[in-house]
């Protein structure tokens, strides 16, 4: 009896639980917070005109704009109330498999750091300015937002049958690093572009870069570095285009 309640009790528990911490919202000082308003407003003046214009909506549903790193009780509240998802915080990278897991509970992680001034252009691991600011927007949209729950169940599909990597390189080449044409122009569509601030020009503008059409065949075959500014960029003929895509991708 009792080992039949203790197995009742651990399946209600997922397993990506054990990677979830307290966001430790006080532990943010004044320069944090700082921090925050800086690359905010520096970002939002960068992309104006150049992101898909879901993710500007996006910072307005969730009121992103108000001062300081976001407490993510308040987030969710508004966020729960539109698509469902919450966000929950986590120390640092989730391993693969419990990070699709989660998308597949219409959970998404974000850091419970940010990064100091001094690395305001480039940090070695996403910080909660890229998990919120660069992903959280497009949340706020059903549509998008059933999609990445469906990724989150094809990534776990994926690696349970040894396709890791074809995942991996389709999360990377949309989601976050991806571009889209919205109104006769290419604009950027992932979370990596989206928080950046160099490389969201560099994507759009630099002549040396290549932009090429998206294809889910395309994308899945191609490596990339994630510690390099990208040399290569998937172009999809629409948001909606992305999107259909990776709600019904197959490897
Ligand atoms: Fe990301």
């Amino acid at each position: 009896m009792f080992q039949s309640f203790d197995q009742t009790a651990a399946s209600a528990v997922p397993a990506w639980a054990s990677h979830v911490v307290d966001q430790g919202w006080d532990r943010f000082t004044a320069e944090d917070h700082a921090v925050w308003d800086t690359l905010y407003t520096r970002q939002v003046r960068l992309l104006e005109g150049r992101i898909v214009s879901p993710f500007l909506d996006g910072l307005g549903l969730l009121d992103l704009g108000a001062p300081g790193v976001p407490e993510l009780g308040r987030l969710n509240r508004r966020l729960e109330a539109r698509t469902g998802w919450r966000c929950v915080a986590v120390p640092g990278l989730v391993p693969d498999e419990a990070f699709f897991a989660m998308l597949a509970s219409q959970v998404f992680p974000v850091g419970n750091f940010i990064r100091t001034r001094a690395q305001l252009d480039y940090l070695d691991e996403p910080d909660c300015f890229h998990d919120i600011f660069g992903h959280v927007p497009m949340l706020a949209h059903a549509g998008i937002a059933q999609a990445m729950e469906q990724v989150g169940r094809l990534g776990l599909r994926a690696i349970a049958a040894g396709h890791g990597g074809w995942v991996a390189r389709l999360y990377w080449y949309t989601i976050e690093f991806g571009l889209c044409r919205e109104a006769g122009e290419v604009r950027i569509l992932g979370a990596g572009l989206a928080s950046s601030f160099g490389e969201a020009q560099a994507s759009l503008e630099d002549a040396a870069v290549e932009r090429r059409r998206f294809s889910v065949a395309e994308a899945v075959a191609t490596p990339y570095r994630n510690d390099i500014m990208q040399p290569l960029y998937f172009v999809a003929d629409s948001l909606e285009a992305a999107v259909e895509a990776l709600a019904t991708a197959e490897f």
